[in-house]
């Protein structure tokens, strides 16, 4: 018989929690930062594309997390990647590709879209 113990650890190795590479926030804050359908399309990309990369419950791969708001409220769709802290502006569908290939997955931050850097503390 399983506990909820076992269905957590189930669910923590299912979604790679202790083993991915990076994890990308993107917010879909209802018509703050960017339109509703704008957000929402942005969403509806990232996470196809990181299925489509194989990049989704995998070993190293990229957790997503839609974010109700995270409070830049402007320039939007705004997104944010750890652990570099990298936060970005105009997270189209357009610009999330860039930020997959070349941060997500090539480890190097999109400068034009870069509003702020800030790794947490060690
Ligand atoms: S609504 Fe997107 S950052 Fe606040």
């Amino acid at each position: 018989m399983s506990t909820p113990a076992d269905d957590l650890a189930t669910v923590v190795e299912g979604l790679h929690l202790d083993d991915a590479r990076r994890h990308i926030f993107l917010c879909v804050g209802g018509g703050k930062c960017a339109p509703v359908e704008a957000s929402e399309a942005a969403w509806d990309f990232l996470k196809r594309r990181l299925r489509e990369l194989k990049l989704v419950d995998v070993e190293g791969g990229v957790l997503r997390t839609k974010a109700g708001c995270l409070r830049v409220c402007r320039e939007g769709p705004v997104g944010l990647v750890y652990p570099e802290g990298v936060w970005y502006r105009d997270c189209t569908p357009a610009n999330l590709e860039r930020i997959i290939q070349e941060h997500l997955i090539g480890g190097r931050p999109v400068e034009a879209l870069t509003i702020a850097v800030g790794p947490l503390a060690d």
